[in-house]
């Protein structure tokens, strides 16, 4: 097999990323990797004294990438918005969106919002961030939405009596209805952004021990890396056969059929209702949003 290099994509000169969650497992592999391209690379992080530590780190590497960086705790739908402002007031280049940011815990937790924790960080934050994102990723097209999927996600359906009581038992459970969600989310960009030159896409990264809930015997013996995660995440950002995958799921590398509920039309359309009533933004508000303009 060939060993992985960064630098086999194309040219990222002049190519702005916003990578959330930089600071920790994947993300913050993924962060390592891309600050050794000349691209603009905006760290998201939600603690601000690791989001300093991330940028020192990689300035120090001596990496051609410009840093920058936003603070956000992504569990309130207001800091999203916040955030998806401040991108798009100063990085008004914006080409490439990559929303890994995500938890896993055992143990089920309300936001100040009234939302449960996994429901609103793993599902709704990078859904609001991406059609907060997409007009000026229209404009900056060819773009693309990297939605950091999981393969747990061919585990769940999550039906309406679920979706609005969101009390799964167990953490993981919870985690992988959040995943089916995401990513019939990203399907349902990836149709409204077809044609608009922005690719919208979902990766599973492999099975990578980086929190308890993934550190279980079940999984241990297909586990991965974070640099074999990180190098899934950026093949999948830049690759650039995958420009066209409007809405598609990659096993790591691999082209899969997703689950049942992120490839059935109807299912796909549920979610979108669904989550967009928790969001407090109408149909039409939403096709304004994701394709009006910036
Ligand atoms: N590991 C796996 O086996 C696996 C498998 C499939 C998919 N994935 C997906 O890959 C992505 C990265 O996962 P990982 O394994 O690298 O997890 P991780 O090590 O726990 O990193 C998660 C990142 O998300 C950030 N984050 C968590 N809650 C946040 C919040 N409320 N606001 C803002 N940022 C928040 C964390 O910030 P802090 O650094 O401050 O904690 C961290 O930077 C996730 O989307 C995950 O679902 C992972």
């Amino acid at each position: 097999m060939t060993e992985f290099d960064v630098h086999s994509y194309p040219d990222l000169k002049d190519k702005t990323i916003l990578l959330t969650g930089a600071t920790s497992g994947i993300g913050l592999e993924t962060a390592r990797l891309l600050s050794q391209t000349p691209c603009t690379l905006i760290l998201h992080g939600r603690n601000p004294a690791k989001l300093a530590r991330v940028e020192a780190e990689l300035r120090a590497s001596g990496g051609p990438a410009t840093i920058k960086s936003e603070i956000a705790d992504l569990s309130l739908m207001r800091n999203v918005r916040g955030l998806a402002r401040r991108v798009r007031e100063n990085h008004p280049g914006l080409n490439l969106l990559i929303n890994n940011a995500a938890l896993s815990q055992r143990n089920a937790e309300m936001t100040a919002d009234g939302l449960e924790m996994t429901f609103a960080v793993n599902h709704l934050a990078p859904m609001l961030l991406a059609m907060e994102l997409s007009p000026v990723l229209r404009c900056n097209a060819p773009s693309r939405i990297v939605f950091l999927g999981s393969m747990g996600h061919r585990f769940c359906i999550v039906n309406r009596r679920q979706i609005q009581s969101w009390n799964m038992p167990w953490g993981i459970i919870r985690y992988c209805c959040s995943k089916t969600l995401v990513m019939a989310a990203a399907r349902k960009l990836g149709e409204l952004l077809d044609q608009s030159g922005v690719s919208v896409l979902s990766v599973h990264p492999g099975s990578i021990p980086t929190t308890d809930v993934f550190n279980v015997p079940l999984l241990r013996p297909f586990s991965l890396n974070v640099k074999d995660g990180a190098e899934a995440v950026v093949n999948a950002a830049l690759a650039p056969e995958l420009q066209d995958a409007h809405g598609a799921y990659f096993n790591r590398f691999k082209l899969e059929k997703p689950g049942l509920q992120v490839r059935d039309p109807r299912s796909v359309e549920f979610v979108w209702r669904e989550s967009l009533e928790f969001l407090g933004i109408s149909e039409q508000a939403a096709l304004n949003l994701v394709l009006g303009g910036t």
